[in-house]
C-alpha cells in the first residue's frame, strides 16, 4: 500500500483492521523545504515527542504525517478527528460480545474445535491497539474531536499510561504504552467550523510544526508530479495560484489542491496555460471561484476580470511558441482580441 493510497484509507472507518504498514509513495515530492520539515519532525519523534503539524488546509499536513510514519517504519494506526467521538470511541468499550473461535491443530488435521461464548468482553479501539502494540498513531484533524474525548491522550503523552476505566479484568485499569509508540497529529486551527480549540494541556505535550503553503519550487514539483505536466506549465499554474493567494482579494486563498486540480485537468485535455485560451480561462474560473457574485457595470464578473489579469501577468499569450521568434506584441494583440470576441 502506498502512502497515497493509505491516505485514502482514512475514509474507511473500520476498527477491526487497525494498523497498516505504510510504504513511500512514488508521487511524493522531496525538496529542500520538505526535507527540512521531515528532518525536524523525525528528530522530535526520535527524542520521544509527539509531533503536531498545524496549518491551513492544503498545506500538505496529512501527506507529511503519512510520510513521517512511513519513514518511522512502524505499523500505523489512523484516527480521523470526529465531533461525535467519545472516550470509548478512542480507547474501547465493554461490550456484551459473542465470540466464536476456531482452533486448528497443525499436526492432526482432523482437529477443528470451535469455541463459542457469550460474555462481557472488552473491545479495544484504535488508540488502545496503537498503545498496546507500540504503533505510530496518526490522529488527523484531531481538533475535530471534542476535548473531553481527547483528554485521554494527556496521560499517554506525559506518563506513558493509557487509562482504561472500563476495563475491569484482573485489576487492569490502565495500560503501559509500548516504548515505540509515537503520535503524529494534524490540525487546522483556522478552520473554525466543526473544530475545537486545542487544549493548552494537550498542545503543551506535543511539538507543533507550523505548515504554510510550501515554497514555489516545492509547489511546482508537486503539481508536476501529480499532473504529469512539464515544469514550465506547472510553473504557470503555480504562479497564478500564488499570485491570487498573495493578494488575498475576495478572500481567495487557493491551496495546493487547486493547483493540482488545474494541472490534472490541463494534462487530461492536453492543454496549455495560456492567456487568451478560452478553455484555460474557464478552468481557472471554475477551480478558483469563490462564488464572488460581484459584477461590474458591463456585466463582467469582478472575479473573472481579476483572474484574467493574473493569467495575463504570468502566462504567455495563446498561440506563442517560446522559441519561434515571432513578434510577441502582435500575438498578444491577437490573443486579446480573440479573447474579447469569444
Ligand atoms: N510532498 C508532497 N508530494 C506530493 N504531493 C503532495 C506533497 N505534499 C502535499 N501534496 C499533495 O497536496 C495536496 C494537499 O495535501 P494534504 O496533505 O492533503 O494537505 P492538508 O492535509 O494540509 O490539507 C494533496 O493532494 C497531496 O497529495
Ligand atoms: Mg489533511
Amino acid at each position: 500500500m502506498t502512502v497515497e493510497s493509505l491516505s485514502q484509507a482514512q475514509a474507511v472507518d473500520s476498527s477491526d483492521n487497525d494498523s497498516v504498514l505504510p510504504e513511500a509513495s512514488d508521487t511524493f515530492v522531496t525538496t529542500p523545504y520538505v526535507e527540512e520539515v521531515t528532518g525536524r519532525a523525525l528528530a522530535y519523534l526520535r527524542a520521544g515527542y509527539p509531533v503536531h503539524l498545524a496549518g491551513p488546509s492544503g498545506t500538505g499536513k496529512t501527506t507529511m504525517a503519512f510520510h513521517l510514519a512511513a519513514l518511522w517504519g512502524r505499523p500505523v494506526t489512523l484516527i480521523h478527528g470526529n465531533d461525535e467521538f467519545s472516550v470509548s470511541d478512542l480507547i474501547g468499550t465493554n461490550d456484551a460480545g459473542y465470540r466464536r473461535s476456531k482452533v486448528v491443530d497443525n499436526f492432526i488435521h482432523s482437529v477443528v474445535r470451535t469455541e463459542e461464548e457469550m460474555r462481557q468482553m472488552w473491545v479495544d479501539n484504535r488508540l488502545t491497539t496503537a498503545c498496546r502494540n507500540g504503533d505510530t498513531l496518526i490522529y488527523d484533524e484531531f481538533n475535530r474531536s471534542r476535548p473531553e474525548a481527547n483528554n485521554v491522550l494527556l496521560s499517554v503523552m506525559s506518563e506513558g499510561i493509557l487509562n482504561l476505566p472500563g476495563l475491569r479484568t484482573a485489576g487492569e485499569g490502565y495500560l503501559d504504552v509500548g516504548g515505540d509508540f509515537r503520535a503524529i497529529f494534524t490540525s487546522n486551527p483556522e478552520e473554525y467550523a466543526g473544530t475545537h480549540k486545542t487544549q493548552d494541556a494537550l498542545a503543551d505535550r506535543m511539538i507543533t510544526i507550523r505548515l504554510d503553503p510550501p515554497d514555489r519550487d516545492t509547489e511546482i514539483k508537486i503539481v508536476k508530479s501529480k499532473s504529469g505536466l512539464d515544469e514550465i506549465e506547472a510553473g504557470h499554474i503555480v504562479d497564478i495560484i500564488r499570485e491570487l493567494r498573495g493578494t488575498g482579494e475576495n478572500k481567495t486563498r487557493p491551496t495546493l489542491r487547486a493547483g493540482i486540480a488545474m494541472g490534472k485537468i490541463l494534462s487530461t485535455v492536453s492543454g496549455q496555460a495560456r492567456f487568451g485560451d478560452r478553455l484555460f480561462h474557464h478552468i481557472c474560473y471554475d477551480i478558483l471561484s469563490t462564488e464572488s457574485a460581484k459584477v461590474l457595470h458591463d456585466g463582467q464578473s469582478v472575479f473573472r476580470q481579476w483572474v484574467d489579469d493574473v493569467i495575463k501577468q504570468v502566462c504567455p499569450p495563446s498561440g506563442v511558441q517560446p522559441a519561434d521568434g515571432s513578434d510577441s506584441s502582435k500575438v498578444l494583440e491577437k490573443a486579446q482580441s480573440f479573447w474579447h470576441q469569444s
